[in-house]
């Protein structure tokens, strides 16, 4: 690499809301950036990666309600959650803070106070939808009702998602507070916002300054063009988040105080490290900036803060870097399908190291979604990583130990091939700095590809077994090691255990700016398994992990991917024919029975008459102690195809009535109906 200075780079990914466990999604982002601060740093830079908890909002706030805590304790308990996923897929956070933290309170004050004496704040009364029950102010999507185009019932404030109408909430017919059930009244209320329009130049010219991928650039435009409008940043009491000072009652919105904590989580980071803050924040600074995002929020971080950042006297960011949306085996992540995967849920099954390289071997610095098809997924990391990879150190490291006393040759005997692996090594770096990271796992592994077929043709295996060979033997498997270790340098920001345990082995670090000298007259470690073959049988059990063990059992919305919502009566009209194939039969329950693990899920036993007895895991735990239940009749779909659940395999569906809720009645027939008989 080039003898410059070290660069002094700074760099974020998303905040995670503190209101969920985090998923394949965040995975995604997490392992981009992680694997750019890692290949920077192997290039010898000082590069640190903050990241926190998105800690405020109303839905957080509700959210602990519901729990029963404090918003304190749920956003604490997420946190330890998080950090708890990103640690298992070896995310190396100089730092992971939160944004409900004294710097971050401290510069959204200072930041605030910037905006307003640079006469950016406008302050006037809006009116908006207030819950009369709960004194709440009602964002959109805290408002349901009836679509005013097709009348679909159930839908939120904003968009219906039975027509795909838009709308506000006032157009709503029978608009309700999702909250608490009541009627929204119109209420007025004094709110502050941030004057974006006159912020209309300097954004138009960041815009064209090719800072930004041209897709979010062009995106980013139409804002511009359809006229920047002034950004509410402040809501009302009840809220968790920071009080705008001098405003009683009135605090800041989570997106103005979100940003803010990448710098309150840099400045909690060299409070207790002692490194260098200020000069990461002046304008014309040459230290470097980069926020790693997701496409969804890109207006965020490319108008709203560095506007922000321009009238509070702090420099831009040097880059943002969006990536597009995760899918799982070409569709959006669906829990029903078990593709919904917590990260929790796939480390208790999987080694992360396979989705890192999965995802680098996907991942290019455009915005196009990424598919994780699983079975590409096995395929290609026993292919890639055990197959080619490891092979080479694996097929070379028996002979050394057992010929050689792990010890290498005093000089390479094939210094012109190993050349050309460390002189790859420049057109690797610049993908990894472009973020083109398929476009470099492509090139080390056509690299590793080299290398087998080197061993391939040499056959040491077959020398080993003549006479009078073994130099050659020692030769071959030393160059073998060489051209392993420069392969798990390039790896290493991709397979950062695999990369240790190299390490081990080899007896060496694995860094970029090492590798000019070959590895010679050395001494390795006896060879240990690097990574194990992923076995399909894992991943299967993953997805059925990931599914709900019942409709009734699958997790609540995230901020991420609006859950599906079940169908309405009105959305699907079915024929008589279909109708008729449902049989419902009288069913006495004969045992009742809790599930380990199940919130919500009973476990009944079924007496059908002469259709025997059946199993079903009904989500009816919140309405009914099993003791109660055991001697009643109810109704059955006792035709229904068994489903494999999370706890054991359910052969029907009991009847219940249910507004949504907790609330939930079983179906019982008249006195008289025997267990067996056909509902009609
Ligand atoms: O969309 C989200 O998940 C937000 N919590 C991201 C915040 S990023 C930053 F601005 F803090
Ligand atoms: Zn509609």
């Amino acid at each position: 690499m080039a003898a410059h200075a070290p660069r002094k780079i700074l760099v974020t990914s998303a905040l995670p809301y503190a209101n969920g466990p985090l998923h394949l999604g965040h995975m995604l982002e997490q392992v981009q950036t992680d694997i750019w601060v890692r290949f920077q740093q192997s290039r010898g830079h000082d590069c640190l990666y903050v990241c926190a908890d998105d800690a405020h909002g109303t839905a957080i706030m509700l959210a602990a309600e519901k729990l029963g805590i404090s918003p304190e304790q749920h956003i604490d308990t997420m946190r330890e959650l998080h950090v708890k996923d990103s640690d298992g897929f070896f995310i190396n956070f100089a730092n992971f803070h939160s944004t409900h933290s004294p710097e971050n309170r401290k510069w959204s004050e200072k930041i605030y106070k910037r905006l307003k004496d640079n006469g950016h704040i406008a302050s006037r009364t809006i009116t908006q939808a207030f819950d009369p029950e709960k004194q709440l102010f009602l964002a959109d999507r805290f408002i349901k009702g009836s679509c005013p185009r097709c009348k679909a019932d159930d839908q939120y404030g904003d968009n219906c998602e039975n027509c795909g109408a838009t709308y506000t909430p006032a157009d709503l017919i029978n608009p309700v507070s999702a909250i608490s059930g009541a009627t929204p009244v119109e209420k007025e209320s004094t709110h502050f916002f941030f004057k974006l329009p006159e912020f209309e130049d300097m954004l138009k010219a960041w815009l064209d300054s090719d800072t930004l991928q041209p897709q979010v650039a062009n995106k980013l435009r139409e804002w511009t063009d359809a006229g920047l409008q002034e950004w509410d940043i402040s809501r009302d009491a009840p809220y968790f988040g920071f009080e705008i000072p001098g405003e009683p009652d009135k605090y800041f919105y989570v997106w103005l105080d979100a940003p803010i904590g990448y710098i309150a989580s840099f400045e909690n980071y060299c409070q207790r490290s002692g490194h260098a803050f200020d000069e990461y924040w002046k304008p014309g600074t040459d230290t470097e900036l980069y926020h790693f995002i997701g496409k969804d929020i890109i207006n965020f971080h490319g108008l709203f803060w560095p506007a922000m950042l321009h009238s509070a006297g702090l420099r831009p960011p040097t880059a943002i870097y969006a990536h597009g949306f995760l899918t799982v085996n070409g569709t959006k992540m669906s829990k029903s399908r078990g593709t919904f995967i917590n990260a929790s849920t796939y480390l208790e099954h999987l080694d992360a190291e396979y989705l890192r390289y999965y995802f680098a071997a996907k991942l290019s610095n455009s915005v196009d979604d990424i598919d994780l098809n699983l079975e590409d997924f096995v395929q290609r990391v026993n292919s890639d990583v055990v197959g080619k990879v490891v092979n080479i150190a694996s097929r070379c490291a028996g002979f050394l130990r057992k010929g050689f006393n792990n010890r290498l040759t005093d000089a390479c005997a094939e210094p012109a091939l190993l050349a050309d692996f460390i002189a790859a090594g420049d057109g690797i770096a610049e993908l990894y700095e472009q973020r083109e990271f398929n476009k470099a796992v492509r090139e080390i592994i056509a690299l590793a590809d080299r290398a087998n077929q080197y061993i391939d043709m040499k056959k040491p295996w077959v020398l080993a077994r003549e006479e009078g060979r073994e130099k050659e033997v020692h030769d071959v498997c030393s160059v073998g090691i060489n051209l392993f270790r420069v392969l798990m340098t390039y790896l290493k920001p991709v397979l950062p255990a695999m990369a240790a345990k190299s390490e081990s082995f080899l007896n060496v670090s694995l860094d970029w700016t090492d590798l000019q000298a070959p590895l010679t007259r050395h001494e390795l470690s006896t060879f240990k398994p690097l990574i194990q073959r992923v076995d399909p049988k894992d991943v299967e059990a993953m997805v059925e992990a990931s599914k709900p063990a019942d409709a009734s059992e699958a997790p609540g919305k995230t901020d991420a991917t609006p859950a599906a919502k079940p169908p309405k009566a009105q959305d699907t009209v079915i024929d008589f024919e279909d109708f008729a194939k449902i049989d419902l039969r009288i069913a006495k329950i004969t045992a009742a029975e809790h599930v380990s693990g199940a919130d919500k899920l009973l476990q009944l036993t079924l007496d059908l008459g002469d259709m025997g007895s059946k199993q079903v895991f009904a989500g009816i735990k919140s309405a009914y102690r099993p003791e109660d239940l055991v001697g009643r009749l109810t109704v059955v779909v006792a035709n229904l195809a068994p489903r494999k659940m999370r706890f054991g395999v359910s052969e029907g569906m009991v009847l219940a009535a249910g507004s949504g809720g907790d609330e939930l009645y079983l179906l019982e027939p008249h006195e008289g109906a025997q267990p067996g008989m056909q509902v009609k």
